[in-house]
């Protein structure tokens, strides 16, 4: 397996031009080493020995190129390998023909020792550099990952934001028509039932009360038709506006559940863009909701704020209050849409919901819209 992967390495050094390259320098090297018949011009020789080197020791610091070279190309161990066939080139000449060998034995070492210090800080700067690269790379891909996610967000938002306007806009449709055609058709039904009853003769006690319990039957369905059609969309909220709509609201809730509701307004009111209207009317309705089916309480409160540049409405109440979650939508998972549907509803007009509660003490929930 080891075998393996040795002759891998190799095999894909051997295919590196940079692996001859070295080669062929070792090869110059040495046999300029080993040259007795080639002379460095004159003015060079005088050059290195002002620099207080002899022809020899030049040419061992020569050597620190390959081993350099082989560094930068394949790493630390690369240029160990270079340097111990640098060292197996330069000693021979220093031991057997040099006429200092212990001088030349010392160079030898120095730059056996300084080519690899040198090749092991190259490597691991180049390392240094690679790893920079990465990590530049990655905050891009991060960074366009943030910018596609946003875009995705906004997406999701648009379409959120489309799908409530229709379903508001279907459920006023839907109001509408049972006002005008299904409710109109039953009261006028429910007139002529009552009319036909109170006609005396002609008709037999048990017909009368027969059509006296088709008048009741045909009134109760008008009421549910009503009170379908109000809770689609209440019919306060298009004509008179956000304020009487939280009225009849209250009113409704005190009167099923017999939860004490009371509305309170701080502030000039002011008129809201319809789909803030919409949103603020749904959001206290499904806090009323919840008081209603989860609090136990036996008083509720709206308050309305009319504030600076903000509307805030306020639903508490003194009911057992619960342990709310740190992220509201993670209640969606379980079933429980409503205070998930709030915070939406808040966010598609800009604005903020906050649940507080307290057990034994209640609930209170805040929105709060800009405008
Ligand atoms: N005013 C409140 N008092 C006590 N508990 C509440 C109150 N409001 C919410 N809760 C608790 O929070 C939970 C989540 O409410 P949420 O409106 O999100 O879902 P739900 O009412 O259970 O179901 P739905 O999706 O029909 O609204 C409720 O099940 C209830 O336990
Ligand atoms: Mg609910």
């Amino acid at each position: 397996m080891e075998y393996n992967i040795f002759a891998q390495h190799l095999k894909d050094y051997l295919r590196r031009p940079g692996f001859w390259f070295i080669l062929l320098i070792l090869i110059l090297l040495t046999l300029l080493h080993y040259s007795e018949v080639f002379e460095y011009p004159p003015s060079f020789v005088s050059w290195i020995s002002g620099l207080g080197l002899d022809r020899h020791a030049f040419e061992r610091i020569l050597y620190l190129a390959p081993i350099v070279w082989a560094g930068f190309m394949f790493g630390w161990q690369g240029a160990l390998v270079v340097s111990v066939v640098a060292l197996g080139c330069m000693l021979p000449r220093g031991i057997f023909i040099s006429e200092h060998p212990a001088d030349a034995i010392l160079e030898t070492s120095i730059v056996f020792l300084i080519g690899n210090v040198l090749a092991i800080s190259f490597a691991s700067l180049r390392k240094e550099r690679e790893y920079r690269k990465q990590l530049e790379i990655s905050q891009q891909e991060q960074q366009k990952i943030a910018e596609e996610l946003k875009v995705m967000q906004q997406n999701l938002r648009y379409y959120l934001q489309q799908a409530t306007k229709a379903q508001e806009e279907e459920r006023k449709r839907i109001s509408h028509e049972l006002h005008d055609d299904t409710i109109q058709a039953l009261v006028v039904l429910s007139r002529q039932l009552d009319s036909l009853a109170s006609k005396k003769e002609g008709m037999s006690e048990e017909n009368r009360v027969r059509l006296e319990d088709l008048w009741h039957q045909t009134d109760n369905i008008l009421k549910g038709v009503r009170r379908l059609s109000q809770d689609l969309r209440p019919a306060a909220l298009d004509r008179l506006g956000l304020m009487p709509a939280l009225e009849w609201l209250a009113s409704n809730v005190s009167e099923h559940s017999g939860i004490a509701t009371e509305v309170n307004v701080t502030g000039e009111e002011r008129r809201l863009p319809e789909e803030v209207a919409i949103a603020l009317f749904r959001i206290t309705q499904e806090a009323l909701r919840n008081v209603w089916r989860h609090s136990g309480a036996t008083r509720a409160q709206i308050d309305v704020e009319f504030v600076d540049a903000v509307t805030r409405i306020t639903v508490s109440d003194n009911g057992k209050g619960f342990n709310i979650p740190r992220k509201l939508g993670d209640m969606a998972k379980d079933g429980k849409l409503g205070l998930t549907g709030m915070q939406e509803r808040a966010q598609l007009v800009s604005g903020t919901l906050t649940v507080r509660s307290t057990a034994g003490e209640g609930t209170v929930v805040t929105v709060e819209i800009p405008g």
